[in-house]
């Protein structure tokens, strides 16, 4: 049985493993352990999915809690993918946020074909600035 849980503290090796385990280790500056440990404890919310004491899942947001939140990851264990982990977890996310807060994300490519599976609109007015760019 999966269990769930909200806003459990997890350590900067624990939530690199689990990347590592759902491949979304990929996309994140894993190596970076200053960076993974702020995105752990500037994150508004962070759900986890435990099969008993194996940490399977997990979806951190960034979040106002009113307007909008940013679903940052999202991630579930190669293992245990496609059981609904990863809805139940986007799930809990939305209802932490309350009624009235939407919720977007930045999807990686293998998972583009998910998000309008659990109810996201895709849109195609969306803008990001990566990193090593100036405002000009
Ligand atoms: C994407 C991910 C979070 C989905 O989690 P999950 O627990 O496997 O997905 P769910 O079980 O909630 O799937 C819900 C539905 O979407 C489908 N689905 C799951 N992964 C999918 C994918 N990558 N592409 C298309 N459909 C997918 C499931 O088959 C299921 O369909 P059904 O209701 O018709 O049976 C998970 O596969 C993962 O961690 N992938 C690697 C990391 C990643 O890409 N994360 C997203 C970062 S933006």
């Amino acid at each position: 049985m999966i269990t769930y849980e909200v806003d459990k503290k997890l350590s900067v090796e624990q939530y690199v493993d689990l990347l590592n385990r759902s491949t979304l280790a990929k996309y994140r500056p894993i190596h970076d352990k200053k960076a993974i440990g702020a995105m752990l404890s500037q994150a508004q919310i962070l759900i986890t999915a435990w099969d008993a004491q194996k940490l399977v899942g997990a979806a951190r947001t960034l979040t106002d809690f009113l307007y909008i939140g940013y679903l940052a990851d999202l991630c579930v264990d190669t293992a245990y993918q496609k059981r609904g982990i990863g809805k139940k977890l986007t799930e809990a996310t939305k209802k932490c946020m309350g009624p009235n807060a939407q919720l977007l994300l930045i999807a990686a490519p293998e998972a583009t074909h998910y998000y309008p599976k659990i109810g996201f609109r895709e849109q195609t007015n969306c803008w990001i600035i990566d990193q090593a760019t100036a405002i000009s």
